[in-house]
């Protein structure tokens, strides 16, 4: 394996070409948002963000970015996560843990982040990529497939090689868990999955999907 983004040398090369502006601080701003555990994470999530990127021949300096972004919001408690991300459904409501994505792009776009391909990475990580921005597709990626977690070993073999196929298996394989225990799928990841390609091409062929998009 080559040199890892998150070594300092390799760290100060991919500062930023490009408006992730201010790169300078955010690293550390990060780690004193997060507990140390989480901080580990996020290095991982956003070497790996990098590599499969670069596998990929996507944006890896924009991957970094929003790997060291996503989970920014992640330690902060219940009641600031709904007060900076309202809830949009019950599960929302339920488990304001879901929030932490949209709650951190609320603190980024607050304290000055533009980039909108990262912040709408970092928004996305929970619920799954919208679609149409490859960069939150890695960060989703690496974030369910790092080396800490302990599982999705394959998914993130897979995401080295060709990520559309492996956000295929990451987000169809969660809902149909989720299904076949009887769980709400959260409608932004219902979104995620009717993006899916290969889901797309299923209903426009008029066959029956997974699972049925939510009515606006
Ligand atoms: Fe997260
Ligand atoms: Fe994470």
């Amino acid at each position: 394996m080559g040199k890892r983004p998150h070594d300092p040398v390799i760290a100060q090369l991919l500062v930023p070409r490009h408006p992730v502006a201010e790169w300078t601080g955010w690293e550390e701003r990060v780690r004193l948002m997060v507990r140390p555990r989480r901080y580990e994470h996020v290095l991982r999530v956003a070497e790996l963000a990098a590599q499969i990127a670069l596998a990929n021949g996507l944006d890896d300096m924009r991957a970094y970015a929003a790997g060291i972004l996503h989970d920014i919001a992640r330690d902060l408690p219940d009641a600031e996560l709904l007060r900076l991300a309202p809830p949009e459904c019950d599960i929302d409501a339920g488990h304001p843990l879901a929030l932490h994505g949209r709650a951190a792009r609320v603190l980024l776009e607050r304290w000055g982040y533009q980039d909108r391909v990262v912040l709408e990475a970092v928004e996305d990580h929970t619920t799954g990529p919208r679609g149409g921005n490859p960069v939150a597709d890695c960060v989703y990626i690496a974030d369910v497939s790092e080396p800490g977690r302990g599982v999705n070993a394959d998914i993130r073999e897979l995401a080295l090689r060709d990520l559309n196929a492996a956000l295929e298996r990451a987000i169809v394989s969660k809902v149909t868990y989720l299904q076949g225990r009887g769980i709400q799928v959260h409608p932004r990841t219902l979104l995620s999955y009717h993006a899916l390609p290969c889901v797309a091409r299923q209903d426009q062929g008029g066959s029956t999907s997974l699972l049925t998009a939510p009515q606006p």
